[in-house]
């Protein structure tokens, strides 16, 4: 029973998470970063490598420079980067090679992590964006910019703070259209 209430509790969190691009001017303490951090550290990643590094901007100077290189902010209705509150850069080595199957374990160890992110920070009443192409368009300047040691790479630019407007349910496809029973195309 206990683990149906957790289910549905988690389940109703995972509806409410959603792309926010507008926040407010509000400090996000250190300490509550710091607990969405080690949220993201609880992912699995392929022989436990645990390739995540985290770059957290909160500077205006540091933000002013991201804003800089980048150039347009993320999305419509959106904060500029220097005035959001938190940019967080996910960067990682790559330990696994780059071979198809060295590609796919790199992915699998990035991305679980960066989910529980965004779902550490919604629980805590923060929005967040994932962003990766600009990251990757500018990943030289960037590279510079934070101090990169040699082989890490950026995968995304997260930026987080305080939403200006109340989060709804998100839209995603119904379990019906995307799984399948034994074959695919068979209904579930
Ligand atoms: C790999 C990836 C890259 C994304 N890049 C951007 C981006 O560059 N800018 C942006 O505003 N949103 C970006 N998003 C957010 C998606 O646009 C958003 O999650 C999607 O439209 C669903 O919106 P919702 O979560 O609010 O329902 C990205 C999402 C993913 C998974």
């Amino acid at each position: 029973m206990a683990e149906i209430a957790t289910l549905d509790a988690l389940s109703g969190l995972m509806a409410r998470q959603r792309a926010v691009r507008e926040f407010t001017k509000d400090v996000v303490d250190d300490g509550l970063i710091e607990q969405i951090l080690e949220a993201a550290t609880r992912a699995p990643s392929a022989k436990n490598e645990q390739v995540l590094r985290f770059v957290v901007l909160k500077s205006p100077e540091s933000k002013r420079q991201v804003a800089a290189i980048v150039g347009e902010a993320p999305g419509p209705g959106r904060t500029p980067w220097d005035e959001v509150p938190v940019l967080i850069f996910v960067c990682a080595a790559n330990p696994f090679g780059d071979t198809a199957t060295g590609a796919a374990a790199q992915a699998g160890s990035v991305y679980p992590g960066i989910q529980n992110l965004l779902l550490a920070a919604r629980a805590a009443g923060l929005g967040t964006v994932l962003t990766t192409s600009r990251a990757k368009i500018k990943e030289a300047e960037l590279r510079a910019l934070l101090n990169l040691p040699e082989g890490m790479d950026i995968y995304a630019i997260i930026p987080m703070g305080w939403p200006v407007a109340r989060i709804g349910k998100n839209r995603r496809r119904p379990v019906s259209e995307v799984a399948f029973r034994e074959r695919f195309g068979d209904a579930w």
